[in-house]
C-alpha cells in the first residue's frame, strides 16, 4: 500500500456564511451533532489515514486547535499550519510540502460532508497507479463548483465555477495527489478572484494524462453557503433525498 498522509483544508473567510462566521470558523459550525470539520476528518481516519495536517487561517486558529486537539479523540495525529491570508485552496495545500515528505496525499476540504468510505477509493487509486485521482459527483448546479469537461467520455479539464458548465459533474473537494502536486502549485498564478485554484492543479494533472477519476458514492454536499449548509445538515440527519447532493 502506498503510504498516504491526510490534509484537511479549513481556511478561508467563510464570507458566504455571514453572519454565522463572524466570530467562528465555518468549519466549527454544527453539521448534525458534531462540528462540520469532524465529518471529513472521520472519513480520513476510517480509511486508515492517521497522520493529518490541518491548515487554517490566522483568525480562528486557536478555536480550531481547541476543538480538534492532538487527534487522540479521533485516533489520529494532527499537525497544524497557518495560512496567513485566504489565497486559495491550492496555496493552502502548498503549505503541506514538508508534512508530506514525498508521500501521497489524501486532501479533503473541511466543508465537504460526504457518506462514502475513502478506504476503497484509496485502494482503487492504488490499483490504477495514477498520479492524481479525482472524485466527481453529478449535481444540479455545477456552476457553483469546479466542473469536469469531457471530450468523448475522457476527462480533459476542470473549470472553476464556469458560467456555462461543460458537464453536470462537479469535482468534489476530495483529492488524491502524488508529491508532484507541490511542483505544480509552484507554477500557478492567481486567478481572477486572486486565488491559486485547485481546479488549475487538477487540469494540469489531467492535461498530462496522469489523472484518473471516479464518481463519489452516497451523499455529498459542501457547506459553504447558507443553502448548502442547510442541505449538509439535512443529509447528515437523514432528512435529505437519499444519495443526492446539490
Ligand atoms: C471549492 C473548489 C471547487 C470545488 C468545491 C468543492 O470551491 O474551488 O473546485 O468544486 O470547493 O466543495 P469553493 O469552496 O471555493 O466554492
Amino acid at each position: 500500500m502506498r503510504p498516504t498522509r491526510g490534509v484537511v483544508l479549513a481556511g478561508g473567510s467563510g464570507s458566504r456564511l455571514h453572519p454565522l462566521t463572524k466570530t467562528t470558523n465555518k468549519h466549527l459550525l454544527p453539521v448534525g451533532d458534531v462540528p462540520m470539520v469532524y465529518h471529513p476528518v472521520r472519513r480520513l481516519v476510517e480509511a486508515g489515514i492517521d497522520d493529518i495536517l490541518v491548515v487554517t487561517g490566522v483568525h480562528h486558529f486557536g478555536a480550531l486547535v481547541s476543538q480538534l486537539g492532538s487527534g487522540a479523540e479521533f485516533g489520529c495525529r494532527f499537525t497544524y499550519k497557518v495560512q496567513d491570508r485566504a489565497g486559495g485552496i491550492a496555496e493552502a495545500l502548498g503549505l503541506a510540502e514538508d508534512f508530506a515528505q514525498g508521500r501521497h496525499l489524501a486532501v479533503v476540504l473541511g466543508d465537504n460532508v460526504f457518506e462514502a468510505a475513502l478506504g476503497p477509493v484509496l485502494a482503487r487509486w492504488e490499483a490504477l497507479g495514477t498520479a492524481a485521482h479525482l472524485l466527481l459527483k453529478e449535481v444540479a448546479d455545477p456552476e457553483r463548483y469546479g466542473v469536469a469537461r469531457f471530450v468523448q467520455g475522457r476527462l480533459v479539464a476542470v473549470e472553476e465555477k464556469p458560467a456555462a458548465p461543460p458537464s453536470r459533474f462537479a469535482v468534489t473537494g476530495v483529492y488524491f495527489y502524488d508529491a508532484q502536486v507541490f511542483d505544480i502549485i509552484r507554477t500557478l498564478t492567481p486567478s481572477a478572484r486572486g486565488e491559486l485554484e485547485i481546479s488549475e492543479v487538477n487540469t494540469r494533472y489531467v492535461a498530462a494524462g496522469s489523472a484518473s477519476w471516479e464518481e463519489l458514492r452516497g451523499y455529498w454536499s459542501d457547506a459553504g453557503t447558507h443553502e448548502s449548509y442547510r442541505h449538509a445538515n439535512a443529509l447528515v440527519s437523514g432528512h435529505g433525498p437519499a444519495g443526492t447532493d446539490r
